[in-house]
C-alpha cells in the first residue's frame, strides 16, 4: 500500500487510493476515516462529487486519530466544469481548500475538458501550482488531441491524466501517449464501476490465485504502472482493496486481462455527467465537443 509512483515534476504518489465518487458527504467522511486506519496514503475527490467538506472532515479526523501528518496524505481534487476559466477557477479553488480543510492539494485535475475554456483554467492551474497550493497538475477525461492541445499551450506539462480505465475499457491509444509524453495515466472506476466483477474471464484467473475479481483487477493495475482509486463505502471492501501486495499475475494472465479490452468507455459521458449529479450542480457545457 505504501508503493509510489514518481510523477513527471518529481512528486510521489502513491500508486492505490480511494475515490469517493458518487459518495454523499456523511459517507465520504467515513469512507475516508476506514481507508486511513486501514493504511491508504491517498484520496481522490471532485467539486463535482459534492463531498469535499465531508472529506475535509474525514481527513481530519482520520490525521488525528492515527496520528498521521497532513503531509502523509496524497489528496487529489478537481476543478468543477462550471469554475473553469482563469479567474473563476483560482477563486472558486480557494472555497475547495476551505471545504477540503487544507492550505494545499496534492493534485489538482481538470475534471474535463470544457470547450473553449480549457487552456485558460490550465493557466490557472499553473498558477495554482507555483503559488505552492497544488504539488502537481494534471487533467481527467482527455483525449489524445486535447492533451497535444494543453501541451502545446502549456509552460508547466500535466503530470497525470485521470480516464475511465478498466479490463472493458483500456484506452490503449492515451496509455500510449501518456508513457511517450511521461504522463501517468491514472484509472477512475478501475472496477467498472462494479460492472466487471461478475465477469466469469475475470473470475477464472481471481480463483487460480485465490482473490477476488477486485483484487486481481487492482494487482493489474499495479503491474500495468496505472495510478488506481477504487471507491467503496464498505470497510471490508475497503480492506480487501489493500490485500493486493502478497501475489503477482504472471505475464500471461496480465495478457489474458489486456485482451478483453472492449475499447468501449461504458457511458455516455454526457448523459451520466449532466442528468446524473446527485448534488444539484447543472452545467450543459459540451465537454466532449
Ligand atoms: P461499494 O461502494 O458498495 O462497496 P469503481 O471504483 O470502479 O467505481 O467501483 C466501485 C464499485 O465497486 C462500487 O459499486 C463498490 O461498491 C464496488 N466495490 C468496490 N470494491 C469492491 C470489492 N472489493 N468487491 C466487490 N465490490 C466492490
Amino acid at each position: 500500500l505504501d508503493s509510489t509512483v514518481t510523477l513527471n515534476n518529481g512528486v510521489e504518489m502513491p500508486q492505490l487510493g480511494l475515490g469517493v465518487w458518487k459518495v454523499n458527504n456523511t459517507g465520504a467522511s467515513q469512507s475516508v476515516q476506514w481507508a486511513i486506519k486501514h493504511g491508504y496514503k491517498a484520496i481522490d475527490t471532485a467539486k463535482q462529487y459534492g463531498n469535499e467538506k465531508g472529506v475535509g472532515e474525514g481527513l481530519q479526523k482520520a490525521l488525528a486519530d492515527n496520528n498521521l501528518k497532513r503531509e502523509d496524505i496524497f489528496l487529489t481534487t478537481k476543478v468543477f466544469n462550471g469554475d473553469q476559466g482563469y479567474e473563476s477557477t483560482l477563486e472558486n479553488f480557494e472555497g475547495q481548500l476551505k471545504r477540503l480543510q487544507t492550505s494545499y492539494v496534492d493534485l489538482l485535475l481538470i475534471h474535463w475538458p470544457v470547450s473553449g475554456k480549457y487552456l485558460d483554467t490550465w493557466r490557472a492551474l499553473e498558477k495554482i501550482y507555483r503559488d505552492g497550493k497544488a504539488r502537481a497538475i494534471g487533467v481527467s477525461n482527455f483525449d489524445i488531441a486535447k492533451m497535444k492541445d494543453i501541451i502545446l499551450h502549456a509552460s508547466i506539462k500535466p503530470s497525470v491524466n485521470q480516464m475511465e480505465f478498466h479490463p472493458l475499457c483500456q484506452e490503449e491509444d492515451i496509455k500510449n501517449f501518456c508513457d511517450k509524453h511521461n504522463i501517468y495515466l491514472e484509472a477512475w472506476s478501475p472496477l467498472g464501476g462494479g460492472a466487471v466483477l461478475g465477469d466469469s474471464r475475470l473470475k477464472a484467473i481471481a480463483d487460480k490465485y485465490h482473490k477476488s475479481v477486485a483484487q486481481v483487477i487492482l494487482r493489474w493495475d499495479l503491474q500495468r504502472g496505472i495510478i488506481t482509486i477504487p471507491k467503496s463505502v464498505h470497510e471490508a471492501r475497503i480492506i480487501q482493496n489493500t490485500d493486493v501486495y502478497d501475489f503477482e499475475l504472471s505475464d500471461e494472465d496480465v495478457e489474458r486481462i489486456n485482451s478483453l479490452d472492449t475499447d468501449k468507455r461504458s457511458l455516455w459521458y454526457g448523459d451520466f455527467f449532466w442528468n446524473g449529479n446527485p448534488d444539484g450542480f447543472t452545467d450543459s457545457v459540451d465537454v466532449w465537443d
